[in-house]
């Protein structure tokens, strides 16, 4: 897709599908009125009939039958909060995007209202019309090749076409492809899906100036003592990986972070198996991995001036005739050991290993994003990710990065009462906690293998998978955590 500056007004531009957002109850813009003014007042007329004020999420379309160059106009409402942050912005775009769909449109215009920020609304926008046009079709057998756009026109008199705004440009369509990237990954089978299919994919994806992959086998992780990963991957008839991505910018680091991701490519629940419908999403549960794999495949074409290294362990959680026991204990490469009570509590088993490893590299921050528990989904439903931190202000960062991107984090304590629940008879600690607070108890294991290195979890058991089509995303892998951890990566 194309993407340019024009300055021009909306009375001049030739396109398929003229764009103009609108703040609610500001139908008097300048390019309403110019337009209205060509159309000999109908589209007034048709504002008053449809009672379209601008609220947001709302539309109207028009059909502008010759009188002006471009073939429709569309009203997209912006909602009436004093200020319009990003994400109102990037989900008016996505509904333009649905309705050039919609109308076969495959050039749109959007008016680019004068105003602070312009490169901040401009990725945001291109991000909307991207995201929304994502698709996930590779196995079915009737469906129809989506239309496709062309171009992409910001337009508004005086328009002034700047590097910084082609770049935002570029940049939103760097992130969108690894947003897709981490899409792809979750939707496709299990069977596909392999942790030995992930590291390729890692390897595949990951390339550029600065990015390199390691992806280790059976070999190596024992030789590693990667006990938790061993522990999950007994069940299995799959080989484990554990993959480490690592970026070095090309000038001086300004900060070395670690991003650690949960890659278990299907979860059973192993032993402790779990009931069909709960299985039915569990392809889902690789999400962290994804997102971790995506985020550093494009960092070399971002240029950002920070050293990351990406972990992901990958391994089904299958009950095979090998598989780990209720009571089996792990003993791990820092000394500590948990007792399993729940094979199917595996995710932090694996994590543990990860965690423990990033923590010896002394990184700045650590951050890890797992499909944890289902606890957490329980307290914030399906569009918000818990966050734990053991820093405070790390916190607060990410949760800021958050609401830019509109991917909503919401901090849970890490309440070290709760420490009583996890204490085991035989071992430093076991894998479940009580009825209670799980998705708590669960980042307080976590906890025990960061070495008191600033760190942060987010448990996105929730939003990393949609079970209903959204504007930015069609029902599956959404890619959740991506956005943010670029955002937060290129503002340290
Ligand atoms: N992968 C699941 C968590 C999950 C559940 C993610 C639903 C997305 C949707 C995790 O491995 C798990 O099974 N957690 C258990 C923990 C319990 C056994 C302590 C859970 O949440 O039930
Ligand atoms: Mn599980
Ligand atoms: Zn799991």
């Amino acid at each position: 897709m194309e993407i340019r500056f024009r300055d021009t007004d909306a009375t001049a531009i030739k396109t398929d599908l003229l764009v103009i957002p609108v703040r609610e109850k500001k139908l008097d813009e300048p390019a309403i009125r110019a337009l209205d003014r060509r159309l000999k007042g109908q589209l007034r007329q048709r504002i008053e009939k449809g009672k379209f004020i601008g609220a947001e999420g709302s539309t109207l379309l028009y059909a502008a039958a010759g009188l002006v160059p471009a073939a429709q106009i569309l009203l997209v409402g912006l909602g009436g909060e004093a200020e319009v942050v990003n994400d109102t912005w990037r989900k008016a775009a996505a509904r333009a995007r649905k309705e050039a769909a919609a109308v076969g449109a495959t050039e749109l215009a959007i008016y680019l209202a004068p105003g602070k920020d312009l490169d901040s609304t401009v990725s945001a926008a291109v991000e909307g019309v991207l995201l929304a046009s994502y698709q996930f079709n590779k196995y079915r057998s009737n469906a129809k090749a989506p239309t496709e756009l062309k171009g992409l026109t910001f337009f508004a008199p005086r328009l002034k076409r700047s590097s910084a705004l082609q770049q935002a440009a570029d940049r939103a369509q760097t992130i969108a492809a690894a947003v897709f990237l981490a899409r792809d990954l979750i939707n496709e089978p299990p069977s596909v899906t392999t942790a030995r299919f992930l590291g390729e994919q890692a390897e595949l994806h990951c390339r550029g100036r600065g990015l390199s992959v390691e992806v280790w086998g059976m070999r190596k992780i024992e030789a590693m003592k990667l006990a938790g990963l061993l522990a999950v991957n007994r069940g299995s008839h799959e080989e484990p990986r554990f993959i480490a991505i690592h970026y070095k910018p090309s000038g001086k680091a300004k900060k070395k972070v670690a991003l650690i991701g949960k890659g278990i490519t299907f979860d059973s629940g192993g032993l402790s198996l779990k009931p069909a419908k709960s299985m039915e999403t569990m392809k889902l549960d690789m999400s962290g991995g994804a997102a971790v794999i995506a985020t550093m495949s494009c960092l070399p074409k971002l240029g950002l001036d920070v050293e990351v290294t990406g972990y992901i362990p990958a391994t089904d959680n299958l009950p095979g005739h090998n598989a780990q026991k209720p009571g089996d204990v792990i003993r791990y490469l820092n000394g500590k050991t948990i007792e399993v009570l729940n094979t199917d509590a595996e995710g932090r088993l694996i994590l543990a290993d990860a965690l423990a490893l990033a923590a010896r590299q002394k990184p700045d921050y650590m951050i890890n994003l797992a499909t944890l528990t289902g606890a957490c989904m329980v307290a914030l439903g399906s569009q918000v990710a818990g966050i734990f931190s053991n820093r405070q202000a790390l916190a607060e960062d990410l949760i800021r990065c958050g609401q830019e991107t509109g991917e909503k984090l919401w901090q849970l304590p890490l309440v070290k009462e709760y420490k009583e629940q996890i204490k085991s008879g035989v071992a430093d600690m076991k894998n479940i906690g009580g009825a209670h607070g799980g998705a708590i108890t669960a980042a307080l294991i976590l906890q025990e293998f960061v070495d008191n290195v600033p760190w942060a979890h987010l448990d996105i058991a929730g939003p990393a998978f949609s079970e209903s089509d959204g504007s930015l995303c069609p029902k599956g892998g959404t890619g959740f955590g991506v956005r943010t951890l670029l955002k937060f990566l290129s503002t340290i």
